[in-house]
């Protein structure tokens, strides 16, 4: 299995503080916000990965990230995404890399409490498909920013739906999405959506459609640090204080 790591996107939920660098490059905690993804990839398993990002600081993360020994990958490469098309075009670009394999994606601004091991050992059994992993939250406003699911009274997801105005559950999509390697037929299907980018809402959605949707409800804390300017320092608040990627308590 391959890692694609997303860094791309404009980041203009946090201007100023976005204008001057790349949003992945800022800190959390003791570290730039994109070295937890890396190291929750690696410490899953995952030894192959492609960060893919844009704009006018992609060098910054050679420079950062280098070859990715420091990380325990044995190999680290870069895509070049030329203007903000949407999470679902930016993984698009990392199809040569992942060369038939599946991909585990994570977007470069999620941090976990712990590791995401075992969705990914869960996935490498399904064989087909897709996995996600979903995170409660408890504030009805804060799911209305996030991909939400629909569940059926068996649990199956019948749906999933973009920043719901009324969301139909108390789960949200994190950015961890596992996938086998039909994802890169499906990317080239979709239409831009209403603000003009690939979503990987409507990825998810073929998936659900064609029955091949599992997901794993995550322990901990979970926190999007582009989603604002409080959540960047919520989320920063809780890695100086706990920490993150830390191996599953249970
Ligand atoms: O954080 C979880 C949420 O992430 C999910 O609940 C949503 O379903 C999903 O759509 C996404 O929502 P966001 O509104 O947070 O996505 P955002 O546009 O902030 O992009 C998230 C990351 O994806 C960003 O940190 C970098 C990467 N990205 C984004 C875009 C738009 C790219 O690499 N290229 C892009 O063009």
């Amino acid at each position: 299995m391959k890692g694609v790591l997303l860094a791309g996107g404009t980041g203009s939920r946090l201007f100023p503080l976005t204008r001057i660098t790349n949003k992945h490059l800022l800190p959390i905690g003791d570290r730039p916000m994109v070295s937890y993804a890396i190291e929750n990839l690696a410490a899953a398993g995952i030894t192959e990965v492609m960060v893919v990002t844009g704009g006018t600081h992609a060098g910054e993360f050679l420079r950062l990230l280098s070859n990715g020994r420091e990380h325990g990958l044995d190999l680290l490469t870069y895509g070049y995404q030329e203007r903000p098309g949407g999470i679902a075009e930016a993984l698009g670009l990392a199809a040569h890399f992942a060369d038939g394999e599946p991909v585990c994606v994570m977007l470069a601004d999620n941090i976990f409490e712990y590791t995401i091991a075992p969705s990914v050992a869960a996935f490498a059994e399904q064989e087909v498909g897709a996995r996600l992993l979903f995170a409660e939250i408890a504030q009805l406003e804060h799911l209305r920013h996030l991909g939400v699911p629909e569940l059926d009274q068996s649990g199956r997801v019948t749906r999933i739906i973009e920043k719901p105005a009324d969301p139909p559950s108390k789960y949200c999509v994190t950015g961890a999405y596992l996938y086998d390697p039909s994802v890169f037929e499906i990317i080239p299907t979709l239409v831009p959506s209403e603000r003009g980018e690939l979503e990987i809402t409507d990825v998810n959605n073929h998936y659900v459609a064609a029955g091949q949707m599992s997901y794993d409800v995550i322990e901990g804390f979970w926190g999007d640090a582009g989603e604002s300017i409080d959540a960047y320092y919520a989320v920063n608040d809780f890695v100086r204080h706990n920490g993150a990627n830390h191996p599953t308590a249970s």
